[in-house]
């Protein structure tokens, strides 16, 4: 793995989109009418998000930022918590924040990435059960409707939904619901939006290479499979033939999922590495196990080129943008390490026919994880006191990568003169 200078030189197809994503209660900060912040005000083991990176002032200045850096495409996401922070009550002035935002953004030829949601709702919706009930539906679809007719003339491309092919509760039963659910709830949000505008829509997939623990094992291999078809493949499915399939559900067929991605958009991070012989069988992941990048345990941190093309050569029927790739690193000449063997792994697939068009690289700037603020997973360092931006030395390796569309080892060389050290320890069980 460290031979990172044997890599040849690669190049990208002309045109190819560069840029990088954030969400928007992982930056802004204050988002108060939100499920997360009410969680992590009632949980004390949780870090509060508080400002997080002080987005929501600070925007004109990470226009900026993503300016100085060279990108051409930038996802964000929209809060609708903040748009509407109590059932039918929309602020204007919060989307008139949006359109501003946007508009900067096309004015700097940068190109958006819209999520209409992602990873945050209204605490009144979650009060409702959310997406877990069809119910509800109606509520998303008309905030899907609102805020579509407000932003569409700025907006180039869509994703309804953020991940939630590895979201839905602890039960069997809910995530089978949540995600049933969700993909009707994406697919009429793809309606919705196709009456207003012409850009393309999707929503993002949390691609995780699902793998025995042991290859030789049977029960591994097909707890694996079993794995696979929960997490990845009842989506492509679903999206190819408008059937919902999962373990122990009734099939469903719904004619308007069919075909409800223009693009298939795709998130990238890790593997689940099954093994049978535990409870939680695929929650077992290829952990940090090796490496150690943070002062935390934490899944993310996974070196697997090979699980990107593995899962983008089973999507080579649709364009497909890369719409989420990172790694959390305290010491930043891993994240170039990562994006050399990703970017090259994703060169490979469109070197056999994926037609990969762009990739956003998670994030440009360090943020409020979740449920931490531990891992960094930026090319830019946040200071979550000042709220000082600060490239890091991966910044600028990208913002080279991108000028010159494709690297060599001359330009890892130059970024990357000495190699970081393995910090081992045992990993979790
Ligand atoms: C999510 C992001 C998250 C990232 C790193 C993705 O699953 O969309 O919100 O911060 O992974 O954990």
């Amino acid at each position: 793995m460290l031979n990172i200078l044997s890599y040849p030189e690669i190049k990208f197809p002309e045109n190819f989109l560069w840029g990088s994503a954030t969400a928007a209660h992982q930056i802004e900060g204050d988002d108060i009418h939100s499920r997360e912040w009410h969680q992590q005000m009632a949980r004390p083991f949780m870090e509060k998000s508080g400002k997080a990176c002080d987005g929501y002032r600070l925007y004109k200045e990470d226009i900026e930022l993503l300016k100085q850096l060279g990108h051409k495409a930038y996802r964000l996401s929209i809060p609708w918590s903040r748009i509407e922070p109590s059932e039918g009550d929309f602020n204007r002035e919060a989307t008139e924040h949006y359109i501003d935002l946007l508009r900067r953004l096309k004015e700097a030829g940068i190109q958006s990435f819209v999520t209409l949601l992602h990873g945050s709702s209204p605490e009144w919706f979650a009060q409702r059960g959310g997406l877990l009930k069809r119910e509800n539906f109606h509520f998303f679809e008309r905030y899907v409707q609102f805020m579509v007719q407000a932003i569409h003339p700025y907006v180039d491309f869509w994703l309804v939904i953020n991940e939630f092919n590895i979201g839905g509760g602890r039960s069997d039963e809910d995530y089978r619901a949540f995600r049933a659910n969700s993909l009707i709830a994406h697919a009429r949000g793809y309606q919705i939006i196709k009456s207003m505008s012409s850009a393309p829509v999707s929503s993002a997939h949390a691609l995780r290479h699902c793998q025995p623990a042991n290859p030789f094992d049977k029960f591994d291999r097909i707890f694996s499979d079993l794995d696979d078809w929960k997490v990845n493949e009842f989506f492509f499915h679903a999206i190819r033939t408008g059937e919902i399939v999962l373990p122990y559900m009734d099939a469903e067929y719904v004619p308007e999922i069919k075909n409800s991605v223009d693009f298939w958009a795709v998130n990238y991070y890790c593997r689940n590495l099954i093994s049978a012989r535990k409870q939680n069988a695929d929650s077992i992941r290829y952990t940090p196990t090796h490496q150690k990048m943070i002062d935390m345990d934490f899944y993310l941190e996974e070196f697997f080129p090979e699980g990107l093309l593995t899962g983008l050569l089973r999507l080579n029927d649709k364009p497909v943008y890369i719409t989420e790739n990172g790694l959390a690193c305290d010491d930043d000449r891993w994240r170039i390490i990562k994006l050399v063997q990703d970017l090259a792994a994703m060169n490979d697939a469109i070197r056999q026919g994926v037609d990969v068009r762009g990739y956003l690289h998670w994030s440009l700037m360090d943020n409020y994880e979740w449920y931490t603020f531990k891992p960094r997973f930026g090319l830019v360092h946040v200071d979550f006191k000042t709220f000082e931006r600060t490239p890091k030395p991966s910044a600028w390796f990208y913002k080279e990568l991108i000028e010159a569309n494709g690297f060599n080892p001359a330009l890892i060389k130059k970024h990357l003169p000495d190699l970081p050290e393995f910090k081992l320890y045992s990993s979790r069980s």
